[in-house]
């Protein structure tokens, strides 16, 4: 087959891919991006790019017959998940023995899925995951250039405190405050004066329609509209949909080989193409790029990728569960799908907690407080090749999800307790009061400092580099995609300084 030549090539579109995208783009170096998701920018029979979350179809989810939605029933129905069609839709489920990790699928990556939450971890955490890092610098430089790219933007407090879509918010901040927690808003990247244009009738709503896991139509700076819009119109950055990498080989000559599969929409293997560049950049996300490299190691493709690549991942301690609270503490029919504030026990050093104040909008009063636990949780796993499958697996184990709901069972026995609340039970199935076998947050695999450099450069391939989440130790103890986003900014300012030829 004819080989594709780009000089740089990066692979997946997701946060660390979309940084490098921009850099390489505004260095002057032909960049082609190879993502195995679609480009959602074209509406369906409904006028619409994405579907509802109430209805979902085809365009919800990654080549499946049926939804997986994190909450699978309610009053202990399945509610929640529909029968689809078979299509490369926008969230995926990838399952391991004992955890499946959501991620989103299309340019964008999980910009296109995630609730928007842009939170900048504490530094004194920072330094703890990341000792050789200069914290100085990320927190003058690269967090602030993060935050400024991504769109960061945060809720009016006025307008918070008044209006019906956060009432759920406010309700679970009386609830933490009862309990001696204190509460603290977060950042976001969904364009709150679009939001608070939707709650006065006069703009589409999408926030205020439900709208989150399955893509936004409107209001969400997703990375399409913000480092990818701005790669493009360098004019030197070109990206391919619906390609997945499958195999990454050096040649003799020191460049980079890659096979990639083009699927069509029924994801049938139309075309197997190859591809060479001088510099490759992995962007697939911890599960994407560690994959890459584990496979690349252990079939001999790059036998002196270092022994931890495939190893250091972590769930950030993910770890979901809802209260029932009294019949007087209502959360409101009508929810933002944006979060906008966490309890914050992360200086609880017997007990450290971050946990999200989650949306759970049905359209009807509940009286349910939805949480997104991050704990500190020091689990860790690795992935392994599984030749047959031609896979890497994952050797999470459910004791050590027990660890994550040890640590948020602490702090809700204690919300419950000084509010006389109870769990809910019918939420995750099996009558489980937490939800411990999923995650949003998957980090590590490839870290920093371990598998690479310092800077992100694989250990033993030179111009090889990693920029995405597989960086990250495991843990960041906050929603981690500013951290990605910055870590990745300060990769390439390096490598672009020191790597490529002028
Ligand atoms: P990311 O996963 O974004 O991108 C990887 C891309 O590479 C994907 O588009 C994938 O299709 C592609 N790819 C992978 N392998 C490939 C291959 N072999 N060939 C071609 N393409 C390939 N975080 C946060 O900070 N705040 C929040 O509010 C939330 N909320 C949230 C909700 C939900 C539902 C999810 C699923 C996730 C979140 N997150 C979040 C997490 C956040 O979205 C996540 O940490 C980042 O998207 C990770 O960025 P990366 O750059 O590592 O990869």
């Amino acid at each position: 087959a004819a080989v594709d030549n780009a000089p740089a090539i990066v692979i997946g579109s997701g946060y660390g891919a979309a940084v490098a995208a921009l850099r390489l783009g505004q260095a002057g170096i032909r960049t082609l991006v190879i993502e195995m998701g679609r480009l959602w920018n074209t509406a369906g029979s409904d006028g619409k790019v994405f579907c509802s979350t109430s209805a979902p179809d085809q365009r919800s989810m990654w080549f499946r017959t049926r939804t997986e939605a994190p909450l699978a029933t309610f009053l202990w129905l399945d509610l929640v998940n529909k029968d689809i069609g078979r299509y490369p839709g926008v969230l995926d489920r990838v399952h391991y023995d004992h955890m499946s990790v959501y991620v989103g699928r299309g340019v964008g990556g999980g910009s296109l899925v995630n609730g928007g939450m842009a939170v900048t971890p504490p530094q004194s955490y920072f330094s703890e995951q990341f000792p050789g890092v200069d914290a100085t610098e990320m927190y003058n430089t690269y967090f602030p250039r993060a935050r400024t790219m991504l769109g960061v933007n945060t809720v009016d407090p006025t307008w918070f405190e008044s209006t019906e879509w956060y009432k759920f918010t406010r309700t679970s901040r009386k609830a933490a405050a009862n309990a001696g927690l204190k509460t603290t808003f977060v950042p976001n990247v969904y364009d709150f004066a679009y939001m608070q244009r939707e709650a006065a009738g006069t703009a589409t709503k999408s926030a205020l329609a439900g709208e989150v896991i399955y893509g936004n139509n409107y209001g969400k700076k997703s990375l399409d509209k913000t480092y990818l819009a701005a790669a493009l119109g360098t004019g030197n950055v070109t990206i391919h949909t619906l390609e997945r990498v499958r195999a990454v080989q050096r040649a003799a000559d020191g460049t980079y080989t890659l096979t990639a599969d083009r699927i069509d929409v029924t994801g049938a293997v139309v075309e197997t193409k190859q591809y060479s560049c001088t510099y490759l950049f992995l962007g697939g996300g911890s599960l994407g790029t560690t994959e890459l490299l584990v496979r690349a190691r252990e079939t001999g493709a790059l036998p002196a990728l270092d022994a931890s690549v495939g190893t250091g991942w972590g769930t950030n301690g993910n770890v979901m569960t809802g209260r029932a609270n009294h019949i007087w503490d209502t959360v409101g029919a009508n929810q933002a799908t944006m979060p906008v504030m966490g309890i914050d026990d992360w200086a609880n050093t017997s007990n450290p907690v971050f946990a999200e104040i989650a949306p759970l909008p049905m359209g009807l009063e509940h009286w349910i407080s939805l949480y997104l636990a991050i704990t500190k949780n020091p689990e860790r796993a690795s992935f392994t090749y599984d030749a047959a499958t031609d896979s890497a697996k994952l050797g999470w184990t459910a004791a050590q999800s027990a660890v994550s709901v040890s640590m948020a069972k602490k702090l809700f026995d204690r919300i419950n307790a000084a509010n006389a609340t109870i769990y809910r039970y019918d939420l995750f199935g099996g009558n489980k009061t937490f939800a411990d076998d999923f995650c949003y947050h998957p980090l590590g695999g490839c870290v920093l400092g371990r598998a690479t450099d310092n800077y992100g450069r694989v250990k033993g391939y030179p111009h090889l580099y990693i920029t995405d989440g597989s960086l990250v130790p495991g843990s960041i103890g906050v929603n981690p995609f500013v951290t990605i986003t910055a870590l990745a900014e300060r990769g390439m300012a390096r490598i672009l300084a020191e790597d490529t030829a002028p």
